[in-house]
């Protein structure tokens, strides 16, 4: 991992003084952008993955055409998934299935630890592509893997579904087969992340996209061991690392005791009241709410105000949405909030 000292998110990532709020958005490559439309045409998701040079030029599409101070690797938290055992799918118009997901102890027995460095070697050439593209430009690479909570949603449920009953009769009733499973997670996961950083990501996000389904006491009980886990294994690669979930306005604290240097914080909690929470100290990454983008910009840079005028001036925050961007997204209202974040934030730094 080259260090780039000059460039926003990654000083805002290490606690350092910046020039204006940095600002990348999840999933700022997909579907939104007509580039990425134009080549899945041709390819589906997971041949652009499993194709560096395809997962390089993706996630550089919306770098070559919006000003983000941040670039994330194009790939998916599912993948990992595939390397333990699982037949994984994305169905077109609908998304991810799992065609073998774990439903008894049995299920958990066929599957079997890989290291991420041979199953997901291809996204670990896409890294060192997009580092060697992005270095005249000084733009850091993000990293990332899903937490093990999340991952192992899809791994019983077998889908993105919303209820998640099955999941949770796996964490209360039958406690072996969820410590089998959220072990092999954890340390996929956390292994992956390793790799990634050793690969040149400058900095590593664990999304918990759908932990904010647990009670704290349940997070404690059945799921932060293993994200701690995870965490702990990345850390040694000693790159920043930032912690997102959605719901999680009654978890934060919890979720940060886990591990992560940034915290993501969804819209449904005010960022303010996060930093209360979690300390002047704790970076904040967030909080734009993804439909906000479908309004006009009046809208757009009032919203975008609010949440800087909250948590800009004290530094420590990254601009991001809330949770990843639609698919029917305007792209120009995309290139309007990117730029309103600079703009908008200058006063708050200037020295
Ligand atoms: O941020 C980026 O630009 C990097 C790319 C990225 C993708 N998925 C590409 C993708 C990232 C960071 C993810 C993370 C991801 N994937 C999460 C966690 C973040 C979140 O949004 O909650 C989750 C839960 C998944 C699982 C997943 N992948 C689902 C549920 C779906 C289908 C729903 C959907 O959005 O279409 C995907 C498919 C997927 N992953 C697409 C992209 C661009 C769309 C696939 C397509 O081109 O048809």
């Amino acid at each position: 991992m080259t260090a780039l000292p000059h460039n926003r998110f990654y000083r805002a990532c290490h606690g350092l003084p910046v020039d204006r709020t940095p600002v990348w958005l999840m999933r700022q490559a997909g579907r939104y952008m007509s580039e990425y439309r134009t080549l899945r045409q041709h390819y589906g998701i997971l041949d652009i993955i499993r194709t560096p040079e395809l997962a390089c030029e993706v996630t550089l599409q919306p770098i070559n055409a919006f000003d983000l101070d941040a670039a994330i690797i194009f790939a998916d938290i599912l993948p990992p998934l595939a390397g333990l055992g699982f037949n994984l799918e994305f169905i077109k118009g609908e998304g991810p299935l799992i065609h073998n997901p774990v439903r008894s102890r049995a299920d958990v027995h066929t599957l079997t630890y890989t290291d991420p460095r041979e199953s997901l070697a291809s996204t670990l050439t896409a890294i060192s592509l997009v580092n060697h593209e992005l270095a005249s430009r000084g733009i850091p690479l993000i990293g990332f893997a899903g937490a093990p909570f999340t991952l192992a949603s899809y791994a019983i449920e077998g889908s993105g579904g919303t209820q998640r009953l099955k999941l949770k009769q796996m964490m209360y009733q039958h406690p072996d087969i969820w410590h089998q499973l959220m072990s092999l997670l954890a340390r996929t996961s956390g292994e992956f992340l390793l790799a990634q950083a050793e690969a040149g990501a400058h900095v590593l996000q664990l999304f918990d996209s759908w932990v904010g389904e647990l009670s704290p006491y349940d997070y404690r009980t059945y799921v932060a061991p293993y994200t701690r886990q995870a965490l702990d294994i990345a850390r040694q690669a000693r790159v920043p690392i930032i912690h997102f979930g959605t719901n999680t306005g009654g978890l934060l604290v919890d979720m940060h005791a886990a591990g992560g240097d940034i915290m993501g914080v969804d819209w449904r909690t005010d960022i303010a009241a996060a930093r209360h929470i979690l300390g002047a100290d704790t970076i904040l990454q967030g909080n734009l709410d993804p439909m906000v983008l479908f309004a006009d910009t009046d809208v757009i840079a009032t919203a975008t105000r609010h949440i800087i005028d909250r948590v800009g001036h004290h530094g420590r925050h990254i601009f991001n949405l809330g949770h990843g961007i639609l698919p029917q997204t305007p792209v120009a209202h995309v290139q309007f909030l990117v730029d309103y974040v600079h703009t908008y934030s200058e006063q708050y730094h200037a020295r």
